[in-house]
């Protein structure tokens, strides 16, 4: 199979997955929502944006290969909204009312980090049952936080929207009780502390829906409601003026006014990765398809070849790039990444990795030759580095690699992953073999004969087991990125996170922890 094949089968592997996403609750409850005169999550934020500009949808999978429905009943992403790029998140009330599960709470609170990272306007939309009952151990305490960083982000100067359609009872009354701004849909918005049930249960008193809390209610009493919409697309025509009105100014440097598109073509990027990641190709045929003008600069080139390092521009955003030419990284490509890394420090240029690695070097010689110390500093700059880092896995991203890198954990404003990549401790041949090794040596020691025939099973066992969950969907699905992309639109995502970045200031260090020479 080719290259392009088998990058073809993913893609559209990955598009059953994403249509699941959109599917939300199904036909029926759909259906049940439009008969309410509803408009659905992603119906609303289509009007909410500008005409005609995209909306970068994060995490489509999450809770892929959980019992919840792929999406976890929340959308979030980046839209452009009276030309402010904000981060919006809309409940799906078509999914178990628009209630949230452990991948929801997940979700939201990757989007709040979003926001923060890069002062990105929060408007949500929202329609939610509120905590997932059944799973309710799993988010009601750590749930706190939705609340917490609303807040939070308030007192950042990063405002926060509430349009609120339908239910948002208890806890979730105080997403519009923490927002700046509240706008609420007559006869669709309920936002009471408890609904006439519990109110019942707990003083005696009967009471009605509007009048515990109603749009009409809150708007004219309690004052919860800053604005109050006649109808849905009224509350999405306040939002957007309220946007309007937040004279919002980006603290970031403008692109440069004009730049070039790349020379190559973003087509053949499907090509390029073969389907056996064990066989190498070169990232530069990568970036040549994805910088401006197909211009990349390099630095060091002759030196620890297997990481490319150099300097480019997307979309008039002058960035550093690093990626992994051949598959290991020895001590002369950690120092060089450690140099490279204060060096876009230096000159406030974010940086962009390009994932493909087996990790750092192994064996004796190596092992004295320091490639402890030197993958430390690597990993010390990266985790020190203050420029903002994207990460795109386009082929193996394992062990130690994947954290020199800017793997999840360190933070990078976003990460994606093509459908060719695979991340894990180490690849599931080398797994099973070390379990298997481990398990002999252990029999031998207590003096047992080894089985055999068992081992065989255990280590197919296993390597089934690992290469699952070292796969994109999977790895999407517990967020350990925020989605996966078409490599041909790697271009345009780069471009988008990069204009969401510069929202905020983009300023390096020369604080960096101790560099073990
Ligand atoms: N946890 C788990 N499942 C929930 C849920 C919740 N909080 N809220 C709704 N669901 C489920 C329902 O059981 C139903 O499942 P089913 O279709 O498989 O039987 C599905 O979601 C749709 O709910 P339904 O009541 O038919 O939808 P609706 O649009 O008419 O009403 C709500 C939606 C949210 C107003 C209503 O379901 C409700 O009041 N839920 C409880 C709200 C609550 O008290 N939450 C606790 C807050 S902390």
């Amino acid at each position: 199979m080719s290259n392009r094949e088998a990058m073809l089968e993913k893609l559209s592997a990955l598009e059953v997955e994403h249509a699941k996403a959109l599917a939300g609750g199904g036909e029926k409850y759909v259906e049940r929502h439009h008969k309410r005169g509803k408009l659905l999550a992603r119906e609303r934020i289509e009007l909410l944006l500008d005409p005609d500009t995209p909306f970068l949808e994060l995490s489509p999978l999450a809770g892929w290969g959980s019992d919840f429905t792929v999406g976890a009943s929340l959308v979030t992403g980046i839209g452009v909204v009276e030309g402010v790029e904000c981060l919006i998140t809309a409940n799906d009330p078509t999914v178990k009312g628009g209630a949230s599960n452990p991948w929801t709470l997940k979700k939201a609170l990757r989007s709040d980090e979003i926001a923060r990272a890069n002062r990105l306007p929060v408007i949500s939309l929202v329609e939610s049952g509120g905590a997932d009952l059944p799973t309710q151990k799993e988010i009601f305490i750590p749930g706190g936080a939705m609340f917490r960083n609303l807040t939070r982000l308030s007192a950042e100067g990063i405002p926060t929207i509430a349009l609120v359609f339908g239910n948002s009872t208890a806890g979730g009354a105080y997403i519009p009780g923490m927002s700046d701004y509240v706008v609420m849909v007559d006869g669709g918005a309920k936002v009471f502390l408890a609904g006439p049930p519990l109110v019942k249960m707990a003083t005696g008193e009967d009471a009605d829906d509007e009048s515990l809390g109603g749009a009409s209610m809150h708007a004219r009493k309690s004052g919860l409601a800053d604005y109050f919409a006649v109808d849905e697309q009224d509350a999405i025509r306040l939002g957007r003026q309220i946007v309007s009105r937040l004279n919002w100014r980006k603290q970031g440097p403008a692109p440069k006014p004009s730049y070039d598109e790349p020379v190559l073509d973003s087509e053949d990027l499907l090509d390029i990765v073969p389907g056996d990641l064990k066989i190498p190709f070169d990232p530069r045929d990568v970036i040549a398809r994805v910088v401006d003008g197909s211009v990349f600069d390099e630095f060091k080139p002759l030196y620890g070849s297997s990481l490319a390092t150099g300097w480019a521009s997307v979309h008039g955003y002058p960035v550093g790039i690093l990626a992994n030419a051949r598959g290991v990284l020895f001590s002369e490509e950690s120092q060089k990444a450690s140099q490279f890394i204060q060096l876009a420090n230096r000159s406030d240029t974010p940086l962009i990795f390009l994932h493909n690695t087996t990790g750092y070097m192994v064996g004796q010689e190596y092992e004295q030759g320091g490639i402890i110390k030197h993958g430390a500093q690597m990993i010390n700059a990266v985790s020190n580095s203050k420029v903002p880092h994207i990460s795109v896995l386009m082929g193996a991203s394992y062990g130690a690699g994947h954290y020199g890198m800017c793997g999840r954990a360190f933070d990078p404003r976003f990460l994606f992953a093509w459908p060719s990549a695979k991340s894990a401790v180490m690849g599931p041949q080398q797994l099973a073999g070390v379990l298997s090794i481990v398990a002999r040596a252990a029999a031998e020691a207590k003096g047992q004969p080894y089985d055999e025939h068992g081992d065989g099973q255990m280590r197919a066992y296993v390597e089934g087991q690992i290469e699952a969950e070292s796969l994109p969907m999977f790895l999407s699905g517990r967020l350990y990125d925020d989605g996966v992309i078409d490599p041909r639109d790697t271009r345009t995502i780069l471009g988008i996170c990069l204009s969401a970045i510069h929202s905020a200031p983009v300023e390096g260090t020369s604080t960096f922890g101790v560099f073990r020479m």
